[in-house]
């Protein structure tokens, strides 16, 4: 296909970010949508597109329809699309592709493996896209537009995209929810955050050269059980901190045995 025109319906982080980025590259966005009009307005003119907030006037003149709404909304979206035919793909590291099965007979599945929000800039080159199609021809236009915004793209069925998202979930959003515990303790605490950011950068620094399982280092990999003790005594105060502490420490015992 020479020309790949796209609409993106939903104007949240991920709907925002890849409507800006095939903007970028010259990619055409026929319409965005949001159930908020001056959201999809906003955005809409940012790119060049036509906004709505009525699904019932999505038009037919993209090529690719891309539903980047809220992982249990994506359903009732595709219901209301007044096409059945054209190519539709979700943006869900969770949701199976087969939620389009019983609305649209031409689905898929574009998911850039990422954490997203509004306000941070979006690294394209470094992220990378799972896309997947029931038609063979749908794939090959989904690769196609996917290598257009970013040089890694791997064709990942709906299986394989679920246990993906499960390993996301934990290095990202569990990871993520560590710093969120030791910021509200160090806070309460009259300390700073800061001054663990260069441990924080060290651990992500480990990672990309050795395997995670061999850099597990602290007082659970050691079994130094009267420093976990001291520990918990501690976060007794923190009662919800104290199970997640108790559970992740006799995990890596485990692990570790
Ligand atoms: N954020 C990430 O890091 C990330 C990464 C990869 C994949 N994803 C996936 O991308 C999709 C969108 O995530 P997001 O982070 O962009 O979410 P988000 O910022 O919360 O945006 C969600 C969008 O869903 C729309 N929406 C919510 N309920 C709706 C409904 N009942 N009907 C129609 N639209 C509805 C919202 O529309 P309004 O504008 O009308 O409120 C908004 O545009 C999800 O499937 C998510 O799993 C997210």
């Amino acid at each position: 296909m020479e020309k790949i025109k796209v609409t993106i319906i939903g104007a949240g982080n991920v709907g925002t970010h890849l409507a800006k980025r095939f903007f970028e590259k010259k990619i055409e966005i026929i319409q965005i949508f949001s159930r908020e009009l001056q959201k999809a307005e906003i955005l809409a003119k940012e790119v060049e597109a036509k906004a709505t907030n009525d699904l019932t006037k999505i038009n037919d003149l993209a090529d690719v329809y891309i539903v980047a709404v809220k992982d249990d909304a994506i359903e009732m979206v595709a219901r209301q699309l007044p096409f059945k035919s054209k190519l539709v793909v979700h943006t869900s590291g969770a949701k199976s592709s087969k939620v389009f099965e019983s609305h649209i007979k031409n689905y898929g599945v574009f998911y850039p493996l990422q954490t997203f929000s509004i306000s941070k800039e979006a690294n394209f080159e470094a992220l990378p896209i799972c896309i997947f199609a029931e038609l063979a021809s749908s794939q090959l236009i989904l690769n196609q537009l996917a290598k257009r915004i970013c040089p890694n793209v791997y064709v990942i069925d709906d299986e394989q995209r679920a246990t993906l998202h499960v390993c996301a979930v934990m290095v990202n959003n569990f990871t993520n929810f560590m710093y969120v515990m030791a910021e509200d303790i160090l806070n309460k605490e009259q300390l700073k955050l800061d001054i663990l950011r260069p441990l924080i950068q060290e651990t992500v620094n480990k990672i990309q050269k050795y395997p995670a399982q061999l850099m597990q280092t602290g007082p659970a990999r050691r079994e130094d059980k009267q420093t976990i003790s001291q520990h918990l005594q501690f976060l007794e105060k923190y009662p919800d901190y104290h199970k997640v502490y108790e559970l992740l420490s006799e995990s890596i015992i485990q692990k570790y045995k």
